[in-house]
């Protein structure tokens, strides 16, 4: 074998260059994630909200932010994994068609806490509330941080409709006239009313699709077996 001949598009070219053998496991390995990628960009699945999941009013939008300017994300994960002892203590596993209308999504990676895909209406709003202002008031080994001040800052309602036009560019199906009515929605509110809204609406459309849309055909397995 050696002493053969061999052409430029033979094995011994990579086995011999490194530099050809760099650029070939490149070219590989890219393919094989293109060919992982590409597809979720056209499945259902992946693109269409899954039933029930509708955009998040304005006062959760708002809340939403306040989390995101909050940190919420590098304490708490919104993403149920599909392992036994996950959906046991969370609730269904997270799917990709609920999260079409989040932009960016907030899976997070980090749980210091625990993960809030199906906190809501888990607690009522006054327990929110008193475990937002201090944590340790109902939880006592907590080391979450109080968040007190939400209760006193009025909510800035001067930019959600530019924040809702820039989420219809993105593709999420808000309204003229659910964008018309949102100052009028936040008026009066402060930080922590959109923040609870905003849990208290975790994962909750997801717990009731399956009866609104009973046998629809998109409904996986796992979905049905409440929060
Ligand atoms: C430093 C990490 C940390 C940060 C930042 C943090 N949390 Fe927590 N969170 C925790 C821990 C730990 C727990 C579990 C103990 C408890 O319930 O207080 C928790 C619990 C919770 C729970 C109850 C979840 C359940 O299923 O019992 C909610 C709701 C919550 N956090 C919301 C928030 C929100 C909203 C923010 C941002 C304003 C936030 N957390 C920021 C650590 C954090």
């Amino acid at each position: 074998m050696s002493d053969k001949q061999h052409g430029f598009f033979s094995h011994q070219t990579l086995e011999k260059n490194i530099g050809w053998m760099i650029i070939a496991s490149v070219l590989v390995v890219s393919f094989a994630g293109l060919a992982q990628i590409i597809p979720l960009f056209f499945q259902h699945s992946t693109t269409q909200a899954a039933p029930g999941i509708e955009p998040l009013d304005a006062l959760r939008l708002m809340g939403r932010d306040v989390y995101i300017r909050e940190g919420c994300v590098g304490c708490h994960s919104q993403q149920v994994r599909m392992l036994r002892a996950e959906v046991q203590r969370y609730g269904p596993y997270s799917e990709a068609a609920e999260s079409v209308y989040d932009h960016p999504f907030l899976w997070g990676s980090k749980r210091t806490g625990p993960d809030l895909a199906r906190v809501g209406e888990r607690y009522s709003d006054a327990w929110q509330r008193t475990h937002l202002r201090d944590p340790r008031a109902v939880v006592p080994e907590s080391n979450m941080p109080a968040y007190p001040w939400l209760q006193h800052a009025a909510l800035d309602d001067s930019d959600v409709q530019a924040r809702m036009r820039a989420l219809r560019r993105l593709g999420v199906p808000y309204t003229d006239r659910q964008i018309a009515a949102a100052p009028g929605e936040l008026a009066g509110k402060t930080e922590e009313d959109a923040l609870v809204a905003y849990l208290q609406g975790l994962g909750v459309a997801m717990r009731r699709a399956p009866a609104a849309a009973a046998g629809a055909p998109h409904t996986p397995a796992g979905a049905g077996a409440g929060g």
